[in-house]
């Protein structure tokens, strides 16, 4: 039984996670009550929404005055205590968060692209009003890294995050190389899940995995990192003959972020298709799972695994939030430290970041190609650990052909260099492809 006064959420969105958010409330707000201690009783006044005609799963338990169209009533409405952003976007999304704090109301979101891109605005105003800002589901879903690295290490210097922080692209990856599926239709089945962004190019072209981790870091460094500064490229360019060559050598391909911290208050971060062995933990993170590694000087090493993406998974984080919000309005004067403190911090360019790589060049078949390419990268001191140009069985005399070379690690910006001049060959029909062979510890 309720024994206290319910808290009024103002519920911007309803689409996958809004829902996922009055289902669990619906299911588990008894159990929230009892295990808050009797405290918080969470209730749900109004709801934002575009079209409040649409015909929804939850159409029949949801009184339709509860519906609104406009985002000034709902964070104006008295009998809304903490606002809850999931519509998406990063416009009418910052107005709905920077108006619920000016008005000291804690706000719960799970736009990772709004707090990537404008989070330092929020932040400040978060601290000016003094009125905090969750973010728990903008990364990794139901996983509670935020959390964790916020409280759980507060004592430690993070060395480092690898992982996989896109549910869709994971889940994309694995349908193509489990089940022969379509890049097309392995997306399709990503967006039917509600997996996927409003926007999918995000999740293809690494974007989204890139908001997370410019938050991870953000977190870890406490400078604010400049978004156009990060290297970002996504799976669009996979295709299955990669997946199956990758497979033959050992490895899995992945779309994997690294954030890694160097001397000097240096911070690298990089999101791209990576070559990880097959004997590596996150090789074994496949569909919509995620997975963060988290290297800490006190802690060490430490793995958090769960649900990316999808209704309840995430909306299990933002309950998780609202709770921590609702203790928060017993003392409003708090809001959480955020941005900045270090001043110092910059990102490592990423042409100084080094890895061993795997290239597919688009060639035309004819004597010496290899030895033309071999020598460009000789000519810059590219060691090469392999080459492969796999046949076509449906066109064995094809007159352009893939060829892979597998090269040892050197710096990015090196390898850009040679394959500008390898760009320029006769012989070489495109832009080279570049994946990743990653190292993981
Ligand atoms: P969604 O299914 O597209 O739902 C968006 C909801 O917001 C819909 O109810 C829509 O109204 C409403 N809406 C959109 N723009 C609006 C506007 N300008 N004014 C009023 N209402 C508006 O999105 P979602 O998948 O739930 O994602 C919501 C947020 O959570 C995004 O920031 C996303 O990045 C984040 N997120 C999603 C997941 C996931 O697995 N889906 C996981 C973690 C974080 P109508 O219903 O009338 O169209
Ligand atoms: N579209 C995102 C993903 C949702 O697939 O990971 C979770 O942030």
């Amino acid at each position: 039984m309720n024994t206290c006064s319910p808290i009024g959420i103002g519920l911007a969105g309803f689409g996958t996670v809004g829902s996922g958010v009055w289902n669990t409330l619906l299911r588990n707000g008894e159990l929230i009550t009892g295990r808050t201690g009797g405290q918080i009783a969470l209730q749900i006044a109004k709801i934002l929404v575009r079209d409040p005609a649409k015909v929804r799963a939850t159409t029949s338990e949801v009184p339709p005055a509860m519906f609104t169209t406009d985002w000034r009533s709902l964070v104006a409405d008295p009998a809304v205590n903490i606002v809850v952003e999931l519509i998406g976007g990063t416009s009418d999304a910052f107005d709905i968060v920077a108006a619920a704090l000016r008005a000291k109301k804690p706000v719960v979101t799970g736009n990772k692209a709004l707090l990537a891109q404008r989070g330092v605005e929020l932040f400040a105003i978060s601290k000016e009003f003094q009125t905090p800002i969750h973010f728990e589901a903008a990364v990794a879903g139901g996983i509670p890294i935020i959390r964790s690295v916020q409280d759980s290490f507060v004592g430690n210097r993070i060395l480092s995050f690898s992982g996989i922080i896109n549910g869709t692209s994971n889940f994309i990856l694995g349908r193509m190389s489990e089940a022969g599926l379509t890049f097309e239709a392995a997306l399709a089945e990503a967006q039917a899940k509600g997996y996927a962004e409003a926007d999918p190019t995000l999740d293809v072209n690494g974007w989204d995995a890139a908001h997370k981790a410019i938050l991870l870091a953000t977190l870890a460094y406490g400078f604010p990192i400049d978004v156009a500064a990060v290297h970002v490229s996504g799976i669009e360019q996979v295709r299955p003959a990669d997946i199956a060559f990758a497979n033959s050598l050992g490895y899995v391909i992945k779309l994997l972020a690294v954030i890694r911290e160097h001397p000097d208050r240096a911070v690298e971060i990089r999101i791209q298709p990576s070559f990880i062995a097959k004997s590596n933990i996150l090789a074994s993170v496949h569909g919509v799972f995620n997975a963060v590694a988290v290297h800490g000087d006190a802690v060490g090493e430490s793995l958090f695994y769960g649900r990316g993406a999808g209704q309840d998974p995430t909306a299990s984080s933002v309950v998780a939030d609202l709770v921590e919000a609702a203790r928060s309005l017993a003392s409003l004067g708090c809001h959480r430290g955020f941005l900045p403190y270090c001043s110092a911090g910059r990102l490592v360019p990423v042409g100084d970041t080094s890895t061993a790589y795997y290239v597919r060049f688009d060639v035309t078949d004819r004597p010496g190609v290899i030895a033309e390419i071999a020598r460009v990268l000789a000519d810059h001191r590219i060691g090469i650990s392999g080459t492969h140009s796999p046949v076509n069985p449906a066109n064995p005399d094809a007159e352009f052909v893939d060829m892979i070379f597998l090269l040892h690690t050197c710096p990015f910006g090196k390898l850009q260099q040679a394959l500008t001049h390898i760009e320029t060959l006769d012989c070489v029909n495109s832009t080279p492809v570049v994946f990743r062979i990653e190292a993981l510890t």
